[in-house]
């Protein structure tokens, strides 16, 4: 059996580790796609020769063509310029915005049956145009987000309760951005939701408050500290984790940003949302209840996307 094909759009921090990631793993052959010269070259083939240490096969390829991604089973797609201190991801759009109107046309002439992951900011209206430049079904074309800001939720929660992050769940929805919305009602230790475990004494509210709010500002802390550049380990394993369950069939609950039509009272949105991904993509949006302060966060959340997309319009007349 062929192995699967992934294509890297990107070949800068995340572009590389993301690379490195599905080497280790053996997901699949690896072409790693950039406009710099030289980079996705030099990248793949550092990455290459790191297989013989570490014990991996498989082919890396480094290029500037976008003709060879053809026929790729994965894209994922950091293309695209990260934040610096002081902005906000918001202040990406419009720069982002032409990169994803090349990239969507590259995807759709060359890989128009992959599953897409996005990781590039602002990340939901990113999604959004991606699938629309590209045609993609909806269910194919997804946003990494919800598994990042999950991810640095359970690390926190596992730090404050001296306990292994495995056995710490937890759920970030909406938007990826400030208003993103970490639900502690849904998210556990040890198969014991927060606020119980506020209940019971083992944490405070007020210390819970300070997590949830150091997991909104989780991008920027790391923006802060490495001032040239945006995180890129936790993004590019958040990305992985959901490029292998599309590949693998897994049909893991994973948050992310999803075109949700139905759900959580939406009528066609992406928005993080928790989601099951098997081999046919996005095969479903969980319906979450939410209760009224959680669903007026979320209100808040879907707003602020939906005012992204306009201004996505605004910019860019093709976009419907
Ligand atoms: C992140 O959350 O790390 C990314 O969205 C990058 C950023 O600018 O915060």
């Amino acid at each position: 059996m062929a192995r699967p094909k992934i294509a890297l759009i990107g070949a800068g921090q995340i572009g590389g580790t993301l690379a490195h990631l599905a080497a280790i793993k053996e997901l699949g052959d690896v072409v790693l796609f950039d406009i710099a010269e030289g980079t996705p070259q030099g990248k793949a083939l550092d990455i290459a020769e790191s297989g013989p240490a570490e014990g991996f096969d498989g082919s890396f390829k480094g290029t500037n063509d976008y003709a060879d991604i053809a026929g790729a089973d994965v894209c994922i797609v950091t293309a695209g310029v990260p934040r610096k201190p002081g902005m906000s991801r918001d202040d990406l759009l419009g720069i982002n915005l032409k990169v994803m109107k090349s990239v969507g046309e590259g995807i759709a002439a060359h890989a128009p049956d992959a599953f897409v992951i996005c990781i590039t900011n602002p990340l939901d209206a990113m999604v959004w145009a991606l699938q629309q430049f590209s045609g993609l079904p909806a269910q194919k074309v997804v946003g990494m987000a919800g598994v990042l800001d999950s991810a640095r939720f359970r690390h926190f929660l596992s730090l404050e309760f001296g306990v292994s992050m495995r056995d710490v769940n937890a759920f970030v929805l909406g938007g990826h951005g400030d208003t993103m919305v970490p639900l502690a009602r849904y998210s556990t230790v040890g198969g014991i939701p927060l606020p119980d475990l506020v209940q019971m004494g083992w944490t405070t509210q007020e210390k819970l408050d300070a997590i949830i709010q150091r997991t909104r500002d989780g991008g920027a802390e790391i923006v802060g500290l490495l001032k040239t550049g945006s995180a890129f380990y936790a993004p590019a394993t958040s990305a992985i984790e959901m490029a292998e369950a599309y590949l693998k069939d897994q049909k893991r609950v994973l948050p992310c940003a999803a075109y949700v039509k139905g759900a959580l009272g939406l009528d066609g949105l992406y928005v993080g949302v928790p989601t099951v991904i098997g081999a046919k993509g996005i095969e479903k949006v969980i319906d979450i209840k939410l209760n009224k302060d959680e669903q007026a966060m979320f209100d808040k959340s879907v707003d602020a996307v939906k005012g992204l997309v306009e201004a996505c319009k605004g910019i860019d007349s093709t976009l419907a």
